[in-house]
């Protein structure tokens, strides 16, 4: 049974589910339209999310996306939000990783051409969880949350709680009571988003925290970053071993491979004359600084069509027995 309500479910989203290709994400969109269109289908795919539990699973509405829990071709879970206005945004429960927040047509978030979207390792893109770790350091590069499957804690058309809590497969690398939840609200102007760490255990844990954020450019030559990078000091990790060196510009602009590390930055703006849109990434609680990264002429890897620009809590944050940590980020578009 479960096969089949999958089969149909797929069914539904084929055409708009994950493809690999840059730029595709506006032609989802607009596919959607049709598929949703299909009563039947709709009735058939609220029915399988209604049998997994999710109570507005597939809330039909007569035009447009609708939200609720879907498989992607690969086999993997991910929530669809929609609002009022038709913006969108997709969740996967692997890796808890938002990979879609698309406003009036316009996609916002990256996923690389190169992700592999099956749960055969961990997505390539999105805003993607480094968490206990950054790394490297102890246990595997970027930590674990992002190739654990997070679980739906409850959801409606608009947002969704997702939460980790430890496993055999977490214990046997780092053995800590933890338990973080994630949440993604779909406003009208923003997507927000809360990860929230807790320690459920005795003792104090230590761990650093991060979202690896893509986000889309529709040319990286046509992109510049405003924030308060002027006179900051950053880890260029691009120079030997890593080298300190400090920022004398107001915007950034990439020309080159980036990986640097910004401490005590966290208001980057994108500003992407290709597409007239801006970004706001706006950290008002725990994400204290912002990492770089492009790999710059890596054709593989789509280079030229996204930018990460993460949104970090790089010194390890110490949380005692019963404590908490929350970093607050949302995604605000806005016109050039
Ligand atoms: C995550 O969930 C998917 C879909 O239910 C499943 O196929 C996959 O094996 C799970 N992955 C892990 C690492 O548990
Ligand atoms: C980038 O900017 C240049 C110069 O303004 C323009 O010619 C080009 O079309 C832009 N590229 C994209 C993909 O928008």
């Amino acid at each position: 049974m479960k096969f089949t309500l999958t089969i149909l479910a797929a069914a539904l989203t084929t055409t708009t589910a994950f493809t690999t290709a840059p730029g595709t994400h506006i032609a989802r969109s607009t596919t959607f339209l049709e598929a949703s269109s299909n009563k039947k289908k709709i009735a058939s795919r609220t029915k399988w999310a209604e049998s997994r539990g999710m109570a507005s699973g597939g809330t039909a509405v007569a035009e447009g996306p609708s939200a609720g829990l879907m498989t992607n071709e690969g086999g993997l879970e991910y929530v669809r939000l929609v609002n009022g206005a038709g913006d969108t945004s997709d969740i996967y429960l692997y890796g808890g990783c938002v990979t879609s927040y698309i406003k009036d047509g316009q996609e916002y978030v990256a996923v690389r051409p190169d992700a592999k979207m099956d749960g055969s390792k961990p997505i390539s893109g999105g805003l993607s969880h480094c968490w206990p770790q950054f790394g490297p350091g102890a246990i595997q590069q970027h930590g674990f949350a992002r190739n654990v499957n997070w679980s739906v804690k409850s959801m409606t058309d608009t947002s969704v709680e997702l939460e980790m809590a430890p496993s055999d497969y977490t214990k046997e690398m780092w053995d800590k009571e933890f338990l973080c939840t994630f949440s993604v609200n779909l406003e009208d102007d923003k997507l927000s988003t809360k990860m929230n760490v807790e320690n459920k255990g005795e003792e104090s844990f230590d761990f650093q925290a991060a979202l690896h954020s893509y986000f889309t450019v529709s040319a990286i030559e046509n992109l510049s970053i405003a924030g308060s990078f002027a006179g900051k000091e950053f880890l260029n990790k691009m120079v030997g071993e890593g080298e300190m060196q400090t920022e004398d510009r107001e915007e950034i602009i990439i020309s080159e491979e980036y990986d640097r590390v910004y401490k005590g930055v966290n208001d980057p703006v994108l500003k992407d004359s290709g597409s007239g849109k801006t970004l706001t990434v706006q950290n008002t609680a725990g994400w204290e600084d912002t990492v770089l990264w492009n790999p710059y002429g890596n054709e593989g890897m789509g280079y030229n069509n996204f930018v990460c620009v993460e949104s970090v809590k790089f010194d390890p944050v110490t949380l005692g027995a019963g404590e908490s940590w929350t970093g607050d980020m949302a995604l605000v578009p806005g016109d050039l």
